[in-house]
């Protein structure tokens, strides 16, 4: 398979992800069969398209020709024929895995030979879901970011039998479709961006647990400082302008007073026992009770979306 000839994207599960999934590559203009286990999910993850491409039109991200020529590229089905003619054909199913190895053994015996083969898993291991799969080269992980619509970044997984070739065409088929990939070479719980992401997410509950700084001055000094250079600067790269000197310093001290933690912290599990899971419940770190979840999720979906314009016009 080669970029050029990828027409058509099978898209399995249509939920969350799935529904944002299909909607980009209809919109870079490719043919995609959405399929699920019953009509419900089909029709709502209609809805859900239809949300996301009006948020869209509104920040004028696209228009409104784009926005339907994109709706009538997109089929809905319950019937997995649909992918037999699929080049690309994108797992977004339930996060168990009997139910993906089941998955895509039965599909792979009905899709073309040459097709490839990816798992939208967040963290399971790609080698695993593949078990039953006959031709391993062709499968690999390729975890979107949620909102997929809105995320650029792909990270493109490597089993232990994925062959350089499918990593190769994923590469330039997200590269198509205007988002941003980057190949994790072994089959790692948490990939790139969440080893990352959890790093951090350890590190700000020991300051609070600590009594270093609030929640809310973690946030802060993460939006305004690091989180400032984050969009323009990697982790590598930063560290390169401040001079690798002066970072082996610092880390020669700070390393060892870094949180450790094996496990989720006391402060997490205390939330977590206590049901404050975040604007679901109404309560989290922050207070959500009322409209103010519901204004805190608009707040960041704008930001987002001025992030994007931004990555979209440079
Ligand atoms: N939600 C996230 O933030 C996020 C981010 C990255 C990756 N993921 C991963 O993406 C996948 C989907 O997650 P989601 O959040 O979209 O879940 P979801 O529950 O919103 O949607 C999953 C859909 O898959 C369908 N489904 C279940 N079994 C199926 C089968 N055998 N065949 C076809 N469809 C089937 C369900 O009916 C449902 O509509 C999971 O592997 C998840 O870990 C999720």
């Amino acid at each position: 398979m080669i970029l050029e000839e990828i027409k058509k994207i099978g898209v399995a599960g249509a939920g969350t992800m799935g529904s944002g999934i299909a909607l980009i590559f209809a919109l870079k203009g490719y043919e995609v069969a959405v399929t699920d286990v019953s009509q419900e999910y089909l029709d709502n993850a209609g809805r859900i398209i239809q949300i996301n491409n009006s948020s869209l039109i509104e920040e004028k991200i696209i228009t409104e020709q784009e926005a339907k020529a994109a709706i009538e590229r997109i089929s809905f089905t319950i019937d997995k024929k649909a992918f037999c003619d699929a080049d690309v054909i994108i797992e977004a199913i339930i996060e168990k895995m009997g139910i993906k190895q089941d998955f895509w053994e039965e599909i792979e015996s009905m899709v073309r030979e040459d097709a490839i083969l990816a798992t939208n898993t967040s963290g399971l291991s790609i080698t695993e879901i593949c078990r039953k799969v006959k031709q391993k080269g062709r499968f690999a992980g390729m975890h979107w970011w949620n909102p997929p619509h809105i995320i650029p970044l792909i990270e493109l997984i490597k089993g232990d039998e994925t062959a350089d070739e499918t990593i190769k065409v994923l590469a330039e088929l997200v590269d198509r479709i205007g988002k941003k990939s980057v190949v994790v070479l072994k089959d790692v719980n948490g990939f790139i961006g969440n080893r990352i992401q959890f790093a951090v997410f350890r590190e700000a509950l020991k300051i609070v647990e600590d009594g270093i700084a609030t929640a809310q001055d973690v946030d802060k000094a993460m939006k305004y400082g690091p989180g400032f250079r984050y969009p323009v600067l990697g982790p590598f790269e930063t560290a390169d302008l401040g001079g690798l000197d002066t970072f082996y310093y610092i880390s020669s001290y700070l390393f060892n007073e870094l949180s450790s933690a094996k496990e989720p912290t006391l402060l997490l599990q205390g939330l977590m026992e206590n049901k404050n899971l975040g604007v679901k419940t109404g309560k989290g770190f922050y207070d959500y009770s009322g409209r103010k979840g519901e204004e805190a999720m608009k707040r960041r979906d704008r930001n987002f979306f001025k992030m994007l314009k931004h990555i979209h016009n440079a």
